[in-house]
């Protein structure tokens, strides 16, 4: 595996081997990894000739007072790890390469933006739309590999790879979870002992979620107004929102139709969390 620094020559190795005949799958990270991320790159490695993880703490899509200066690097070990998931190349750009001095342009995916993580997080994904366009560009891969777990940024990367041409396909990849069904996250490791066990309140919640589906409720008020109990009987665990929706274009659902998307967001200790669960309703007969 090769670490790369600078923008061009990255674009230059991936026109090559695309000339070359070979399928390039491209993997976004902002480091520290752990086996959500790698889950997507060894799944990338399958499906893939070259593979291309990209790591970069992107200072935008951090509003002033999150934990830019806190979120946890790790190279050395990031580097090996990625090496053993059957990576390719790491291209890991200092903050000047991605955004020297005179840099002006941003990209918006306007309406998703705004709903869910983007109310209580604006401009976050404007961050991450940006940021991404760039690594599309940069990285002109066939393919490009994004978490389930990240349910609304994948729906705002599938919206803006359409709607700007990039010509690249986006594949999900399910959300990779502990033992106890807390979703694998970097910033886990800002809870404290007696948070992580509270924290485990996020899964469950959408666990109760799922078995009233199955036993086929679809008021999502009923569904909503569940999850609300499992979360509220935690009181380490501050519930930011739950959303019940359809899972491209994120709009509110009162009745569960179509795939349908539960999200959820909250705070513990000095965590953010998000996690999610998508469900694909029969069509009614
Ligand atoms: P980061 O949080 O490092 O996540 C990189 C990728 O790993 C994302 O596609 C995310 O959805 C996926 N991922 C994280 N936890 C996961 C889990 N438990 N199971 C499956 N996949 C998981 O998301 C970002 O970085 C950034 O916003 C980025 C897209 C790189 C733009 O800066």
């Amino acid at each position: 595996m090769e670490v790369i620094r600078e923008a061009a020559e990255m674009r230059r190795i991936v026109e090559l081997a695309r000339a070359r005949g070979k399928t390039v799958g491209l993997v976004p990270t902002m480091g520290f990894f752990h086996r959500g991320h790698l889950e997507l790159m060894r799944r990338a490695a399958r499906e893939c000739d070259e593979v291309v993880v990209t790591l970069f703490v992107n200072p935008t899509q951090f509003a002033p007072g999150e934990d830019l200066a806190d979120y946890p690097r790790d190279f050395e070990s990031d580097r090996s790890r990625a090496e053993s998931a059957g990576v390719s190349y790491l291209f890991a750009p200092g903050p000047g390469e991605m955004y020297p001095e005179e840099f002006a342009t941003t990209v918006e995916v306007e309406g998703l933006s705004s709903v869910m993580c983007g109310k209580e997080r604006p401009g976050h994904f404007k961050g991450v739309a940006t940021v991404v366009a760039k690594l599309f560009n940069i990285v002109p891969a066939q393919v490009a590999y994004f978490g389930q777990k990240d349910a609304q940024q994948l729906a705002i990367i599938r919206a803006m790879a359409r709607d700007l041409d990039f010509g690249v396909e986006i594949r999900a990849v399910p959300t990779q979870r502990e033992d106890d069904g807390l979703a694998m996250s970097s910033r886990n490791i800002y809870l404290e002992p007696d948070e992580r066990e509270a924290a485990t309140a996020l899964f469950r919640s959408l666990a109760k979620a799922r078995g009233l589906i199955e036993s086929g409720e679809r008021n999502a008020s009923v569904i909503r107004e569940a999850i609300g109990e499992v979360i509220s009987a935690e009181p380490l665990v501050n519930l930011e929102y739950v959303s019940i929706c359809g899972n491209i274009y994120l709009e509110p659902l009162s009745e569960l139709s179509g795939e349908v998307l539960i999200a959820l967001a909250a705070h513990v200790g000095k965590a953010r969390l998000i996690d999610n669960m998508v469900f694909e309703m029969e069509l009614e007969a």
